[in-house]
């Protein structure tokens, strides 16, 4: 237990900077929202309340919160009157004391370790208000921190606001506070407006509270890159740019090997095993899982997919599906929802595989499409082999059983069974059932109109080949 009461996430600010019919906090990085990141972080405290104030995109906000942090309580600001007006609303009905954590919805890299220590911190040295800092090279638009000789805070003063000499400070407030409810509580009515903005700002409880000469203490996080926010494009980039290095840095560490991180893009929600090899170009998202000495890429698309130990998945788009053991897939492969590949199993170039499963040791290597089928262990489904499973209508069933052979360019209109062992003759529109230890043959028989290129094509290269041919007494002319 981190001796958490309450958590406030100020999420209700436009996001101009965006340019975005989307809420700022519903941009993601590493497949999470930005406020997912940071109510996922918060809810690593366990606080025993969680309010999230919401405004601007307020509909699709609360509907977000509801999915991945149900516990959370939105709180509705209706127009912008700065953070210390959301705080404020934020906090009717509380209790009348205990601790809390407030920070904004926009910081992703905010982990909960530095989160942790902050209120141990807070708690430990039993302040009045805890702040986290950073030095930035570059402190530009932050509100910059005032201490006095012991190292306390005496004030936050905001960029606009702030003098020339103030602006030297690099220090910089990062918006992540603690405080003690109660001392909170005693200041908060107190914030005025008075300001270049004409809001209230949260960081004026600092000179409140110093002046009712309670301590706040600002904890100066190592590392700057935490605490940053992303108001525009380009800051949604760099996080996305970081924490893609921060992901990968720690799947290294794991044992797994990337030939090229900087174009690795691994989502946070994404587990992969020692000795899985990543190579360029790849990125992998949502519930995807790889196993142990699986190769993925290079370029290769993986969105909730299951890997196996020791599969091949090269130059693919895959969504929703399954590669068992050293299966091999792709150049070029399409996996869809569904496709459930059987170890030992083969997919190659140009195959699209939907809701359909694939045998042991089962190959479909070339040119092929196939959907709604149940496909045995050995068989394999030769080149240009379509599964027709749509009448226009509805989707219909294809079982194929262990051992076939299906000849190259086979249509196989479903419904359709084809028996265990049996052959279909290349060229064939399958229609009805094969049975086992058949070949099922549907194409018109051959038949070679002879002399037809003299007597059609006369003067043309082709009509010249066959005339020396036939001279030389050459078969087949
Ligand atoms: C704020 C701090 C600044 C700090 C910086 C760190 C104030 C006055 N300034 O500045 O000292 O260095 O964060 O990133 O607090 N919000 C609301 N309702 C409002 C206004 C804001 O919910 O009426 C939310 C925003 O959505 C945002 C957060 O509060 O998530 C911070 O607001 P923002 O306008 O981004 O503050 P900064 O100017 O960045
Ligand atoms: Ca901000």
């Amino acid at each position: 237990m981190s001796g958490l009461d309450y958590a406030i996430v100020l999420a209700a600010g436009e996001g101009t900077r965006m340019k975005s019919t989307t809420p700022k906090v519903l941009h993601s990085v590493a497949g999470r929202t930005l406020l997912g990141h940071v109510l996922s972080a918060v809810e690593e405290l366990s606080p025993k309340n969680i309010r999230v104030v919401v405004g601007s995109g307020r509909e699709s906000v609360e509907a977000h919160i509801a999915q991945i942090s149900p516990k959370s309580q939105p709180i509705f600001q209706e127009r912008r009157g700065g953070t210390g007006h959301a705080t404020q609303l934020a906090l009717e009905g509380v209790a009348a004391s205990g601790t809390v954590l407030i920070l904004a919805g926009d910081t992703p890299l905010l982990s909960a370790d530095s989160l942790r220590q902050l209120v141990k911190a807070h708690n430990d040295g039993g302040f009045a208000a805890t702040v986290l800092t950073a030095e930035h090279p570059d402190p530009t638009g932050y509100g910059r921190i005032i201490r006095d000789d012991r190292g306390d805070l005496i004030a936050i003063i905001e960029e606009r606001d702030a003098s020339e000499v103030e602006r030297e400070i690099e220090e910089i407030n990062s918006g992540v506070y603690v405080f003690d409810l109660k001392k909170l509580l005693s200041v908060i009515g107190e914030l005025q407006n008075k300001n270049s903005q004409g809001e209230l700002y949260l960081t004026d409880v600092i000179a409140l509270l110093r002046k009712k000469g309670d301590r706040v203490v600002p904890i100066l996080t190592p590392d700057f890159i935490e605490i940053l926010g992303v108001n525009d494009r380009v800051q949604l980039a760099e996080c996305a740019a970081l924490m893609r290095d921060q992901i990968n840095d720690h799947w290294m560490r794991q044992g797994v090997t990337f030939i090229d991180p900087t174009t690795t893009w691994i989502d946070s929600s994404v587990e992969l095993s020692v000795d899985v090899l990543i190579h360029p170009g790849s990125a992998l998202a949502g519930d995807t899982k790889v196993a142990t000495g699986a190769v993925i890429g290079p370029r290769t698309t993986l969105i909730d997919c299951t890997i196996e130990a020791g599969a091949h998945v090269k130059e693919s788009y895959c969504t929703g599906a399954k590669v068992g053991q050293r299966a091999v897939v792709g150049p070029f492969a399409h996996l869809r929802a569904g496709a459930d590949l059987a170890s030992d199993s083969r997919v190659g170039a140009y195959v699209e595989i939907k809701n359909s499963t694939l045998g042991e040791g089962s190959k479909v290597p070339h040119l092929s499409y196939v959907g709604d089928a149940t496909i045995g262990v050995g068989t394999n489904i030769g080149a240009g082999t379509i599964f027709a499973n749509y009448d226009g209508l509805e989707k219909h069933q294809t079982t194929i059983g262990d051992h076939v052979r299906i000849g190259s360019d086979t249509i196989l209109i479903a419904p359709v069974t084809v028996g265990d062992g049996a052959y279909t003759a290349a060229g064939s529109a399958i229609t009805e059932d094969v049975p086992s230890g058949s070949i099922g043959v549907a194409r018109e028989k051959q038949r070679n109109v002879l002399g037809w290129v003299l007597r059609k094509r006369p003067g043309t290269k082709s009509a010249e080949v066959s005339e020396s041919s036939a001279k030389k007494g050459k078969p087949n002319s």
